[in-house]
């Protein structure tokens, strides 16, 4: 079977992304990737593979842009890091900080902080009646971030770990910064497929009147849709106004909850394009 030779694909979308020194930077992600794989425990949502490493790799050409004085290092560092850790459990945290020390000896680059918006989450904790611990500050914060870069993110953790609160944490912090976050709450498995997505009805034709403005089509070739909850929910919130974030929030099992943001679910759907977050602060 051919294999990919992953290192030439990191340093060809290093360079896509402006870095210089993508040779020698490349070898140290792909390193870091496969000593994840090899050492970290074996988690369903783990993913060290190519999808990983381009959507982190975007993540750092964006970094560089924003920063654009720092050295190329540092923001490689920064982006490997701060957008594996969310995803990372806490007892592989240690070993995972570790390998990036290793990889990147004597750097040590603090994490960028917004406190504008550190302030506004510690206000929404306090609206939600939670307590703005900075364990749970950080994973809220993390999971902004996340959803910047991401159409869609998985939040996992064992029940009552505070998935749920994470979330409405975060849409509070927005509210509280001025924005109209908005956010539809279902849960999938609880509808059959056809009442999820909406459907074609198979027997039904279309009214007499409504056909004779389709007089140009065959009247056995019109059915009847019926829309889903799925359908019902996009059309509600394409047809809202102003650009405030706009989520789906999927709650699927106990210890797995979905965001997605708005507008791109069904690209999202199609191409499974799902990162994720843990959230295990209360152990
Ligand atoms: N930061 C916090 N301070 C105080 N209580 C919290 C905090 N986060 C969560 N909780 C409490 O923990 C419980 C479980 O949280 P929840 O978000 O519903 O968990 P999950 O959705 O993971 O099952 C809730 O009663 C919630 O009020
Ligand atoms: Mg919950």
């Amino acid at each position: 079977m051919c294999v990919p030779d992953l290192r030439l694909i990191c340093e060809i979308m290093l360079v896509a992304e402006g870095f210089m020194e993508a040779r020698q930077l490349s070898r140290k992600f792909i390193t870091l990737y496969k000593l994840c794989k090899e050492l970290l425990s074996k988690q369903d949502h783990y993913d060290w593979g190519l999808r990983a490493i381009k959507s982190v790799l975007v993540v750092a050409g964006s970094l560089k842009r924003g920063d654009k004085e720092r050295p190329e290092e540092q923001v490689l560092m920064r982006a490997m890091r701060d957008f594996n850790l969310p995803k990372i459990v806490a007892e592989d945290s240690p070993v995972f900080l570790g390998l990036i020390s290793d990889l990147f000896p004597n750097l040590d680059v603090p994490r960028r902080r917004d406190q504008e918006f550190e302030k506004a989450v510690k206000s929404g904790c306090c609206d939600n009646k939670l307590q703005p611990d900075e364990s749970f500050n950080l994973k809220v914060v993390q999971l902004d971030e996340l959803l910047k870069v991401r159409h869609s993110v998985f939040i996992i953790g064992a029940a009552g770990t505070g998935k749920s609160s994470t979330w409405k944490t975060l849409h509070k912090a927005y509210q509280s910064q001025g924005k109209k976050a908005t956010f539809t709450d279902l849960n999938p498995k609880a509808v059959s497929n056809d009442e999820l997505y909406g459907i074609i009805n198979p027997s039904t034709r279309v009214k007499d009147s409504e056909f004779y403005a389709w007089k140009y089509r065959k009247r056995s070739t019109f059915k009847e849709w019926k829309d889903g909850l799925f359908s019902n929910i996009m059309r509600d919130l394409a047809n809202m106004q102003g650009d405030g974030p706009r989520w789906i929030v999927l709650v699927i099992l106990l210890f797995v909850t979905v965001v997605i943001v708005f507008p791109v679910v069904s690209q999202v759907i199609l191409s499974h394009v799902f990162y994720s977050i843990w959230i295990g602060w209360r152990h």
